[in-house]
């Protein structure tokens, strides 16, 4: 942190409402500058694994179920996906949600359409490449368009062969991992009073901001600063500011999600109050959770007071409770008048990691009986190359692996079978990332060969090839 005395911290930014900082622009800007190479490396398991997308994809099945009375089956149903990124999430929850649709007897007719928007040309260019969306495009299922949601404010998005959206049936907005990399203010509360938090930006030895938060090597500098109320001209925001300032809590702080509201307000006026949002991040549902921390380009999402924000504005909502990971869901249907008591169920299948069996039976069964490495090559591919769900299971297993292996690389592997049937739970559950396992492992031992199987597997996979 700052006070590291091995490093010279220069001051780039001078102190202002975080709202307001060049933090936003620039990391816009790399977004954009970096296209589809930003998505070699960077880990998007929170929302894009297949084990979350597939389970998102139950979520929503839950809930088009819910809304079926109000659906007009002849008219087609428009998902609408806001920073989709790799495009990972929408190919693997398209994939669920089309199997589940298909066996529905109350929705097998639903005419799906799904639109992937992302502010950033390359991305979009790199899905109109992507040999696994190709499919998807053809059979007028999907389709793209560059969209910033922020400065859209019209928000007349289409894609190349969708024409002007329509929406007889209120659609579904997906926003992943967005608001969390958008503006946000933050404040401070004590006994009934409200200071704000200033930030200053500091980076040692880069020659930009930008080249600083690539390297994840900014440090942001608090301070307090006494605020006139109301501070927003917006009635909600300040209703939110007034209820966390009469929490019983002392000095604590919290963030606001200030583009994320707009975001809400554009959607509301584009369908008539009538859509559903559903947003995955890393974030917090509990105020005394609240986390002012930037990393990796983000600050954990106060789901708390979109969710605030969201239900003054009428939105009935599914919300995914306190779990011991960061990840959280949100669902805001806005117009919606009837109880989403089994969505609700989905969402806590997924925060509670029920929905474990099933796909891990399906990955056990289908591993090669007489070799390790091709064993794990499978896992690896089966477990669609997330390196959270392979990680996982590597580090909860590492000495019985590491036995395994040592004793009969290429050989029988009974006793890794016998540890996967015992990890059955732990395999699919959250987990950390590919690249931090890295950082532990050597050239030779155990782990190291394991990850190294992992890379192989990757690259031969066909969404790996893809983004090569
Ligand atoms: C953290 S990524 C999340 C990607 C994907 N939804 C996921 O869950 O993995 C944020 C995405 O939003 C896009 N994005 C970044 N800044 C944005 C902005 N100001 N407005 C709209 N989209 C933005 C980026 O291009 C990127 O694809």
């Amino acid at each position: 942190m700052l006070d590291d005395a091995k490093k010279q911290w220069k001051l780039i930014e001078s102190r202002c409402p975080i709202s307001q900082s060049t933090l936003w622009s620039t990391q816009k800007q790399i977004y954009i500058d970096e296209g589809i190479n930003i998505w070699r490396d960077r880990p998007s398991f929170v929302t894009s694994s297949s084990y979350v997308a597939d389970a998102i994809a139950e979520i929503a099945h839950a809930y088009l179920l819910e809304s079926a009375p109000r659906l007009n089956l002849d008219e087609p149903y428009y998902f609408i996906e806001i920073g989709a990124g790799s495009g990972c999430f929408a190919y693997r929850f398209l994939h669920g949600l089309l199997r589940r649709l298909k066996t529905c007897a109350v929705l097998s007719t639903l005419q799906v359409r799904y639109l992937m928007t992302d502010i950033v040309p390359d991305i979009v260019e790199f899905w109109k490449r992507n040999e696994m969306l190709g499919p998807l495009v053809t059979n007028g299922i999907l389709d793209f368009a560059i969209f910033d949601p922020l400065t859209d404010g019209k928000l007349d998005i289409r894609g190349d062969s969708f024409d002007a959206l329509c929406f007889v049936n209120p659609p579904f907005v997906i926003a992943n991992s967005v608001f969390d990399t958008m503006a946000i203010d933050a404040f401070q509360f004590s006994d009934g009073s409200i200071e704000e938090v200033y930030s200053e930006l500091y980076m040692h030895e880069h020659s930009s901001l930008k080249e600083a938060l690539i390297a994840n090597d900014v440090v942001l500098k608090e301070s307090l600063q006494s605020i006139a109320r109301p501070r927003y001209e917006n009635a909600m925001i300040e209703a939110i500011l007034t209820d966390y300032a009469n929490l019983t809590k002392k000095g604590w702080k919290t963030s606001l999600p200030l583009a994320a509201f707009l975001i809400v307000d554009a959607l509301r006026v584009l369908t008539a109050d009538k859509f559903a949002l559903l947003t995955c991040s890393r974030g917090f549902t509990r105020p005394q959770d609240a986390k002012v921390e930037y990393l990796d380009l983000s600050f954990p999402l106060n789901f708390d007071a979109l969710s605030r924000y969201c239900r003054s504005a009428g939105a009935r909502q599914v919300v995914s409770e306190h779990s011991s990971t960061s990840r959280r869901i949100l669902l805001s249907a806005f117009g919606f008048n009837s109880a989403l008591t089994s969505t609700q169920l989905k969402v806590d299948e997924l925060v509670a990691g029920r929905r474990v069996f099933s796909l891990h039976k399906d990955v056990l069964d289908s591993l090669p009986k007489d070799n390790v490495i091709d064993a794990l090559i499978v896992l690896a591919q089966r477990t669609n190359n997330d390196p959270s769900l392979f990680s996982t299971f590597v580090s909860a297993n590492f000495d019985r692996l590491e036995k395994c292996l040592e004793k009969e690389p290429g050989g029988n592997n009974d006793e890794l079978i016998a540890t996967l049937h015992a990890v059955d739970e732990q395999i699919f559950a959250f987990g950390t990332s590919i690249d931090s396992s890295l950082r532990f492992a050597k050239d030779g031992d155990a782990l190291g060969l394991l990850i190294k199987v992992w890379r192989r597997a990757r690259q031969s996979t066909p969404w790996a090839k893809a983004m090569v």
